[in-house]
């Protein structure tokens, strides 16, 4: 019989068994001495959690909702690339679990299947993730397509300029990005034996020349709201709120691009305090329990997003193990909002953990 994972990590070790090591390594992986992907899961358990007792916890409501779209709880999928290679339904699969999970799910701009592939398989609110190539029609007709099929909004992500180096995919060589939104634009000369091909298609593709001038681009091509992914400092938060955008993703790109970059936890509530409340701060990155989820909350997340765990899940047990996985997810952060005595999530306050900083 299939093992039944009872927690992320077991559904990581289980995808770990049935990928490729190739595909296993690329999903898993990190930039360079992966510091910050090791830092993203550590610097949650550094925080530790205050409870409060004698409150009615008999009903848990963990219902909010993102740029106005009601979700059953404050999880939401992240970007990834390239699903195909962990089930051979691709996005597709992925976007029947966040359908069934009642969630929000973010489209990555190197999806394996189509944006009206996805969009025709299941109703759950899609967000479109977006880089922008040098090529701008190329960005510019997709930012359409995506709007005549019902996405909602647009999450530019702004911390790859160039790609990170991430060394297992040039050991491994990692090939073949199936990119299907781009058909036609994908050259056989990606097809390398130096490296990585995904490696040589960004730094290929990538205006790293973008700036924050350049949001206005953007904006002038759609009327959808735009979050910005991938800001990691106060600083940042600012300008991004001055130029106008929907909403933040803190975020380090799971640790795939600079490395030594801080936590993403660790800097939450520098980005929180620097936006005022003006628009919402989601958060990702090193989210593998409820407690996690918890903990990005009281620190002023307005919802997390989940990349890896949902892949470990597609991979091993296709939309089935995603579901699973954001399910799991759910049920222990209404466990934990129970044990905290936070029956709702605006129960949830910065006085429900305590950081390292304030232990030493
Ligand atoms: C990513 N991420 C990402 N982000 C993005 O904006 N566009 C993309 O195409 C991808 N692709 C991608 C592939 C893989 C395999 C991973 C692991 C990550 C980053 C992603 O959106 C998110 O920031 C992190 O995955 C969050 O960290 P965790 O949940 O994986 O720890």
């Amino acid at each position: 019989m299939a093992r039944e994972p009872v927690n992320v990590s077991e559904f990581q070790q289980l995808a770990r068994e049935v990928l490729p090591k190739m595909y296993y390594d690329f999903y898993a992986g990190g930039a360079e001495d992966e510091f910050s992907l090791k830092e993203n899961v550590e610097a949650f358990r550094r925080i530790t959690l205050r409870p409060r007792v004698l409150v009615d916890v008999s009903r848990i409501d963990m219902s909010t909702t993102v740029l106005g779209y009601n979700i059953s709880s404050p999880i939401m999928i992240a970007p990834t690339a390239m699903h195909k290679l962990a089930h051979p339904e691709g996005e597709v699969a992925t976007a029947k679990a966040a359908a069934a999970c009642n969630t929000i799910m973010v489209l990555s701009f190197m999806s394996t299947c189509t944006v009206e592939e996805v969009a025709s398989s299941c109703n759950a609110v899609r967000f479109l993730q977006l880089y922008v190539y040098k090529r701008r029609d190329v960005t510019a007709a997709l930012v359409l397509r995506a709007e005549k099929n019902g996405y909602k909004a647009f999450v530019l992500t702004v911390d790859v300029p160039r790609l990170g180096r991430r060394e297992a995919d040039i050991r491994n060589k990692m090939v073949s990005p199936q990119l299907k939104n781009f058909e036609g634009l994908i050259s056989t000369e990606l097809e390398s034996d130096k490296g990585s091909s995904v490696e040589l298609f960004a730094n290929s593709m990538f205006d790293a020349s973008l700036q924050w001038e350049d949001i206005a681009w953007l904006k002038s091509i759609t009327k959808l709201p735009i979050l910005l992914k991938g800001i990691l400092t106060g600083e940042d938060a600012l300008k991004a709120v001055e130029v106008g955008v929907a909403g933040i993703v803190v975020s380090n790109h799971g640790a795939r691009q600079l490395d030594y970059s801080p936590s993403t936890i660790s800097v939450l509530e520098e980005v929180v305090h620097a936006t005022k409340g003006k628009v919402p701060v989601l958060f990702d990155g090193g989210v593998r329990r409820g407690t996690d989820v918890f903990k990005a909350l009281a620190l002023g997340a307005k919802a997390v997003l989940v990349g890896r765990p949902v892949i470990f899940g597609l991979a091993a047990k296709g939309e089935r193990g995603a579901r699973q996985v954001i399910q799991m997810l759910k049920n222990e952060l209404e466990l934990t909002m129970a044990l905290s005595g936070c029956p709702a999530l605006k129960d949830i306050t910065r006085t429900h953990v305590t950081t390292e900083k304030e232990r030493l």
